[in-house]
């Protein structure tokens, strides 16, 4: 039985079942079938007795017993009365035909025709015997015994037998055969949609709609991935380490290998044409590209960005790409070209004169121009054509980053239905109130809401743009997903906090020590070797606290003027925005400010304040980290900031200290930092001062704790995270649209 196809196993035992049955049936049809011949037989002797009483009483009353026998000799030759004999009054069977059988009397005749089923076997086969008074006028004159053939019976009952059986047998293959042709196409059917649910493949290829009853499993299939979805998320504090290798895995195993295209308005790396007409190649200062960069190497995939550099047109192939990071192409970018009146409107303008100062609340007014709302919505539509072209699929992976671009991912969710655009808002969202300022709030947020994932640094922003979106749109928000309907499409709302790629062993091997980066320092800024050295690494922005910093380093040397003669605070501050007059008053303010400072501490020709405004290097600034006794990070608003978490990763001696905002998304995650309030001169005084005096042991401790979170909350857990969401966003997504398809099958 076991080397039997799977179909004959089951058609096998259903047959014989079928034929045992029918072979059972056919005695119980040849019993009724004989009983109805009986009486037939019974009738048609009383018929032939009876038209026969008159010759048969004449031959008797003329004892003409010859005649009798010619009589029944003519009779006997229809071909079903075999045999005929006149039992006369005496009982004699005094006149029988031939095949009459001698030894039935007429007394066992009698008795045979008694039994219900007067039967008798003689020569030629089974016969049914009758017998019938003959009624002559003068009364009755004995009886006829009839012999009527049953063979033709046996060969009916023999031919009935072989068609029952055929039919029973035929019928029985039949049903198994239309039983098990509907199993198979059900089973397959349901193995294949429960396969396809699970997985989620091919569901959204035209197919035709589940069977009904997949509906349910589908539902409930959805259901418990949204809460699977639910738990994995609550649950991320306790997982493994993030790495490259995980994230490319996780690409690989979750997303199938889909394509992955970056959209920001800042490229990661620039070409720019020095004095001497030489071309270099500039890490801009920017916390986007420090995280995304690495995700990028990871990914591979298609990086759009603006080429802003002087040199960049001269750098790309005829397609606007460029292969990166220089020498190593790991992934490509390919640079969108802005004219000037673009630029100024879209970045300078609505991004930076407007969004910027909106959303970070660091109390400088925005600024909303019609004209610069027209720019950045032609500029946002510009990008998204480039998303489109530069897609080989009809789903990618887009990875939206920033202010620049709150339009750009409903443009592209209406050309590419089936991407998956994870967008991700690098500076703070304020409350509703803050931002229903922007004259055009309803427009952003039905962009952003274009996007599958809106991702945020906290929880707090999250709830604010939620908050946002409840004030302004007809939208539906579900706080237990954390996600919002609009218009038929869900987005999910989730804090994803960025952070950097942690140091290989490799890079950390190639490291100058502490000391020689302290001894380096000091000979390039002239800073004597007794002096204790604290750093701040920003963008020239107003936003990250310069001022107020620098208010404490003054009070820190009036409080404690032990530290006059023996403290230097090194400010680097990358030129950025600097055609905006906002930014240029401030830069000029820290300049003023420094200055003074300066005049009031300097001592020995030693300035306290280094004001360093150029660009650095990522080498130079991670230099300028291992030298330093303390990181001063004092941003009256940030988003995340990165400038603590390289720092922290810089010191694998352990030491140092980092000085934080609360203010500052990052605060969540590094609580052994001196956390201070930007705005509070002498908080930040106080925290520099105990920074400066800490133990070696306390720096360590702390120092040990703001390490392992860093490494732990890297940026590959950033994007992994985005990217499993996505991944799971986009089986439920499928799930859903298949019921859908279904429905509308259903109803058509
Ligand atoms: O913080 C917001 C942000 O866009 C960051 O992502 C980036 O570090 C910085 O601003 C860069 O600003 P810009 O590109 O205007 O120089």
């Amino acid at each position: 039985m076991k080397s039997l196809p799977l179909q004959l196993r089951f058609l096998v035992p259903l047959v014989l079942v079928l034929a045992a049955a029918a072979w059972l049936a056919v005695p119980v049809m040849d019993r009724l079938t004989l009983r109805w011949f009986a009486r037939d037989l019974n009738l048609r002797g009383a018929l032939v007795a009876n038209s026969m009483s008159e010759s048969v009483a004449q031959a008797v009353q003329d004892a003409n017993l010859r005649r009798l026998q010619a009589l029944f000799g003519r009779t006997v030759q229809d071909e079903r009365l075999v045999a005929m004999g006149w039992c006369a009054p005496d009982g004699r069977m005094a006149v029988r035909t031939l095949l009459m059988p001698p030894s039935l009397d007429c007394e066992e005749a009698a008795r045979v025709a008694a039994e219900p089923e007067p039967r008798l076997r003689i020569e030629g086969g089974p016969v049914h015997l009758s017998m019938h008074p003959v009624q002559a006028e003068a009364g009755p004159t004995g009886h006829l015994v009839l012999l009527h053939d049953l063979s033709f019976i046996d060969r009916r009952s023999q031919d009935t037998r072989r068609w029952l059986v055929a039919l029973v047998t035929g019928l029985g293959v039949l049903m198994a055969l239309v039983t098990m042709v509907v199993a198979q196409l059900s089973w397959r059917g349901w193995i294949r949609g429960t396969r396809a649910l699970l997985r989620g493949e091919g569901l959204l290829r035209p197919m035709a709609p589940p069977s009904p009853e997949l509906e349910p499993i589908a539902t409930e299939l959805r259901e418990r991935l949204r809460d699977l979805d639910d738990q994995l998320r609550r649950s991320r504090v306790h997982e493994g380490g993030w790495d490259a290798p995980r994230l490319q895995a996780l690409l690989r195993s979750q997303l199938r290998g889909d394509e992955v295209i970056v959209v920001s308005n800042r490229e990661p790396y620039i070409h720019d044409r020095d004095a001497r007409g030489e071309v270099v190649v500039r890490r801009p200062a920017s916390g986007l590209v420090t995280a995304v960069e690495p995700v990028m190497r990871a990914c591979s995939g298609t990086w759009i960005a603006h080429g802003s550099g002087s040199a960049d047109r001269d750098t790309v192939d005829r397609h606007d790409r460029v292969a990166l990071p220089p020498g190593q192409s790991e992934y490509r970018l390919r640079r969108l070209w802005l004219t000037p009146q673009q630029e100024q409107g879209y970045y300078y303008g609505f991004a930076n004169e407007g969004l910027w100062p909106l959303c970070h609340v660091a109390h400088v007014r925005p600024v909303f121009r019609e004209s610069d709302w027209e720019a950045y919505k032609a500029v946002n539509q510009l990008f998204a054509d480039a998303v489109v072209a530069e897609a080989r699929s009809d789903d990618p992976v887009v990875l939206v980053q920033d202010y620049h671009f709150a339009l750009l991912p409903a443009m592209v969710r209406r050309r590419l239905p089936r991407a998956t655009i994870l967008t991700f808002w690098h500076i703070p969202w304020p409350n509703p109130e803050s931002f229903g300022i922007c004259p055009w709030t309803q427009e952003l947020l039905e962009g952003m809401l274009g996007s599958t994932i809106m991702g945020f640094h906290t929880p707090g922003h999250c709830k604010n743009f939620l908050e946002t979106v409840d004030r302004n749109l007809e939208a539906r928000i579900e706080h237990e997903h954390s996600s919002v309907s609009f218009r038929g499409e869900q987005t999910l709302v989730e804090a994803y906090p960025i952070s950097i790629a942690w140091p290989t062993a490799a890079e950390q091997g190639g490291w100058a020590s502490p000391a020689d980066c302290r001894r380096a320092l000091g000979a390039q800024l002239g800073i004597p070797a007794h002096h204790r050295i604290a750093v701040g690494v920003d963008r020239f922005d107003y936003t990250k606290g310069i001022l107020e910093r620098l208010h404490a380093v003054e009070r820190l040397l009036e409080k404690h003027p032990q530290w006059q003669g023996r403290f230097t605070f090194v400010q680097v501050a990358a030129p950025t925005r600097g055609e905006l007059e906002e930014y240029q008053a401030f830069q000029q303010r820290i300049h003023a400010v420094a200055e003074r400072i300066n005049q009031r501490f300097s001592t020995g020709g030693h300035a306290p304040v280094r004001l360093l405004a150029q660009h650095h290097g990522p080498e130079a600034v991670q230099r300028l980290y291992r030298a330093a006794d303390a990181c001063v990070v004092t941003s009256l608003h940030d988003g995340m900031n990165l400038v603590c978490k390289e720092f922290v990763a810089a010191r694998d001696d352990e030491q140092g200290v980092l000085v934080l905002s609360r203010y500052a998304g990052a605060a969540r995650e590094l609580a052994e930092a001196l956390v201070v309030n930007p705005y509070h001169v002498e908080e930040v005084a106080d925290a520099l001062h105990r920074a400066l005096t800490m133990p070696a042991a306390e720096q360590r401790e702390r120092m040990a704790a703001l390490r392992s979170a860093v490494q732990e909350y890297n940026v590959y857990r950033w994007a992994g995270h985005m990217l499993t969401d996505a991944a799971r966003w986009r089986l439920r997504e499928r799930v859903s649209q298949r019921l859908r398809r279904h429905s509308d099958a259903r109803a058509a």
